[in-house]
């Protein structure tokens, strides 16, 4: 057989196996996983490291203005090497609509952002108007495209699309076979601490973490799954950052609800204790939801063990720490002001490997599918997250042993802080190819700008027989179709 590419001598890891072997690459795809595979054009050596399924970042800010209209700092070049660095070979950041603009425009406007990115993308729709027009039209346009998953807000006055918009999307999505995203914080409850806490003159940073209590984002996550239940459709809750919203989202899934859900590394590493460090130093750690407690983390361990989770994403918002970021609205301003959002596309899976496999809370296997496998299937990526024939030559090599002390320059994103300094690591990657192309290599950035493909996705393919609200059921509600 002849190959493009042999990577020899390497640990194969997927989301269910551990075991020795060789991998051979032509035109892009992975054509044998083999013992001892000879030839190649290009040999790489991967004796002494992992060689997984690249990963997948499922939940990213790039090119992307936020709920208040601040561009964050990366593009989808910077963006995209960031995320090479840290070990991913493709990703799927968001196109967020406008109030007022056209879903086609929206996605026009994206692609000629994403024109500049080295590894493979896909965009998850953001729908903040869901006119008759977006959802009758545009939507399924967008569909065709193979953009199977939206996303919605409960909160940001911008954003939120109240309880009716969120299940005309949900609707529309069921019909298509996408999956719908949600952001699950209680709009009201948020607004009502902000007020009670201007009025008292409590502004400083740690007070963010107040504002957005618990409950709210525990409410907001009820009622979500309540709307996509009574539409059948799937849903998948985006940084659940409570021990409450995880155990709603474990229960509900054992019930047979068609759910899925992420956390992210800030939600294990930090707690709102950070956001009081001196000064404004806690604006960098200003995101929403906000950052919780040690029991917190502990309780999101257990479930980023046990299963709750599709995947850990990062939800690399990047406002830097200056004038162009956090501080756009002025230096000394209260907490609802700052630039909400924390930057960790290059962290989240060196973290995640560390902190999770090496100190022994997960298996290297939940590492691949937390990492990645989980993402592709969920979103439609049907050929990538995994090392079989025919499936994209998308890889990580990784070194386990690798050691580093996490700091902004290895984070290669346009980003002035990362928070994740001085956390010590240990493994990393080390290789990153997609479609069997080097994107980067022991340090080095390999790729060119643009080198990245979009993807189309597949829709969701629904198994089992559905759930039908008995109001929704004409055999129960005289009969109305609707
Ligand atoms: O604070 C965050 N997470 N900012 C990014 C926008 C969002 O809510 O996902
Ligand atoms: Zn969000
Ligand atoms: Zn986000």
């Amino acid at each position: 057989m002849q190959f493009d590419t042999v990577i020899h001598g390497g640990t194969l890891v997927t989301s269910s196996d551990v075991a020795r072997g060789d991998i051979g690459i032509r035109d892009g795809r992975i054509v044998a996983v083999a013992e001892n595979l000879s030839g190649g054009d290009a040999r790489i050596d991967a004796g002494g490291r992992l060689v997984m399924p690249g990963g997948i970042e499922a939940h990213a800010h790039i090119a992307q203005e936020s709920s208040s209209g601040v561009m964050g700092a990366d593009d989808y070049l910077s963006g995209s090497v960031a995320a090479a660095f840290g070990g991913n070979s493709s990703f799927i950041p968001f196109a967020a609509q406008h109030r007022g603009q056209s879903v086609d425009d929206v996605i026009a406007t994206y692609d000629a952002r994403a024109a500049r990115s080295v590894i493979d993308y896909s965009y998850h729709l953001i729908i903040t108007d869901p006119s008759e027009a977006v959802l009758q039209d545009q939507l399924p346009r967008a569909f065709a495209r193979g953009i199977t998953s939206f996303k919605v807000f409960m909160t940001y006055d911008m954003m939120n699309i109240g309880d009716g918009g969120m299940l005309d999307i949900l609707s529309v999505a069921r019909d298509h076979g996408a999956i719908t995203m949600v952001h699950a914080e209680n709009n009201d409850m948020v607004k009502w601490m902000n007020g009670r806490l201007a009025r008292a003159g409590l502004v400083a940073p740690k007070y963010h973490a107040i504002s957005r209590p618990e409950l709210a984002e525990e409410e907001a996550i009820n009622r979500a799954i309540s709307l996509a239940k009574l539409v059948d459709a799937p849903l998948f809750i985006v940084h659940v950052s409570t021990a409450g919203g995880a155990a709603i989202v474990q229960r509900e899934i054992l019930a047979g609800t068609r759910l899925f859900a992420e956390t992210c590394p800030q939600y294990l590493a930090f707690t709102r204790d950070d956001l009081d460090r001196p000064g404004m130093e806690g604006a960098k750690f200003v995101c929403s939801p906000p950052l919780r407690d040690a029991a917190t983390q502990a309780a999101l361990w257990q479930h980023v063990k046990s299963g709750t989770f599709t995947s850990v994403s990062s939800d690399h918002a990047p406002y830097r720490y200056d004038e162009t970021g956090k501080f756009i609205k002025g230096r000394d301003i209260p907490y609802p002001q700052i630039s909400n959002g924390m930057p960790g596309i290059a962290a989240r899976l060196p973290y995640l490997f560390s902190e999770g496999v090496v100190k022994g809370r997960i298996s290297l296997q939940q590492f691949v599918s937390l990492s990645s496998t989980n993402a592709a299937r969920t979103f439609g990526m049907t050929d990538k997250g995994s090392l079989a024939p025919g499936m994209d030559a998308d890889i990580a090599i990784w070194d386990p042993e690798a050691t580093r002390v996490m700091s902004l320059q290895d984070q290669h994103d346009n980003m002035d802080y990362t928070p994740f300094e001085g956390l010590e690591l240990t493994g990393l990657p080390e290789t990153v190819m997609t479609r069997g192309a080097l994107i980067t290599h022991k340090g080095r950035l390999i790729a060119k700008e643009g080198q990245g493909k979009f993807v189309p996705r597949a829709p969701m393919r629904l198994l089992g027989d559905g759930y039908l609200a008995k109001e929704r059921d004409p055999a129960q509600n005289f009969g109305a179709q609707i």
